[in-house]
């Protein structure tokens, strides 16, 4: 076992992310983090499988969906992939506004959806420490207390929502490219181009260059969080309940899925 592999292994117990007998998929994007992410769970042994969303995105979804069928490839592990336009009829370019809004709903609701049905326990992504940093100085700039209790790297599941976790939650971004690289991890280093205007990525930016002057800032914030966290625990005011178009577990009666792609307006979608 290499250092990195040490240290994610080392994280994964800490935080008491995953079991050996759980039955684990992994959302795979085509970028290294995702990818990085499944080939260490594949190789400290546990249960995973891969799955993936073809967006749409001209020329991006093409090359991600390459590369993720060469991970499976090469990791032999089952790979699910759905597309988006079979079940809204659209693509993420077909929007007009709100793409990335748009597209973080998707995702998050399709690979939740993808891995009730199919009877998963847990869901990993590819979030890593820089990740979560930003995310957290967006939602403090923006005050948004129903979210700031959530940054954590394990979220129990609930009603129709599996268990979720982020394996590289402490873990910098460099790391991973290096061990990316190491080992011949295929990826794409393409960039969606709906995503240079997110103010996450400023964020990234000026938090990188304060790391330059100010060693462990970032790290020094994620575990500052970690200790506060339980002051922006609040008890949510709301019921869950399911969502009348598709029946997954929604806040309000038709869940934010079948509201942004106005899934109401078909309702062939119903299961
Ligand atoms: P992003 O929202 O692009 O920052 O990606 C965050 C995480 O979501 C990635 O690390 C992946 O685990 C997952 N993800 C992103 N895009 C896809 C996709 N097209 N299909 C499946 N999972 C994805
Ligand atoms: Fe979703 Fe860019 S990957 S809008
Ligand atoms: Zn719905």
């Amino acid at each position: 076992m290499d250092n990195f592999e040490k240290l994610v292994k080392k994280s994964i117990d800490k935080f008491k992310m995953l079991n050996k007998d759980e039955k684990i998929l992994v959302s795979v994007s085509g970028g290294k983090d995702s990818h990085a992410a499944a080939y260490v769970l594949n190789k400290l042994g546990y249960n995973i499988e891969l799955f993936h969303i073809n967006l749409g995105i001209k020329n991006f979804s093409d090359i991600s969906l390459e590369k993720v069928k060469e991970l499976s490839n090469i990791l032999e592990v089952p790979l699910h992939i759905v597309n988006l336009k079979d079940i809204t009829g659209k693509t993420i370019e077909d929007l007009k506004r709100k793409h990335c809004s748009i597209c973080g709903i998707t995702k998050r609701y399709l690979m939740n959806k993808f891995g009730y049905e199919n009877n998963f326990d847990v869901i990993v992504t590819g979030h890593n420490l820089d990740d979560e940093v930003s995310f957290l100085l967006n939602n403090l700039l923006n005050w948004s207390v129903r979210y700031l209790a959530k940054h954590f790297p394990v979220l129990p599941a609930h009603d129709k929502f599996l268990k979720k976790v982020k394996i590289f939650y402490e873990i910098e971004e460099d790391l991973i490219l290096k061990y990316a690289v190491k080992n011949n991890i295929p990826f794409t280093t393409a960039k969606c181009k709906f995503a240079k205007d997110a103010i996450t990525l400023k964020h990234r930016a000026y938090l990188n260059e304060l790391e330059k002057e100010r060693k462990n800032i970032k790290k020094q914030f994620l575990y500052g969080y970690l200790k506060y966290r339980h002051l922006f625990d609040i008890e949510e005011d709301f019921q869950f309940r399911e969502c009348e178009i598709c029946g997954m577990t929604s806040a309000g009666k038709i869940c934010s899925f079948c509201r942004v792609w106005k899934l109401y307006k078909k309702s062939k979608y119903k299961n």
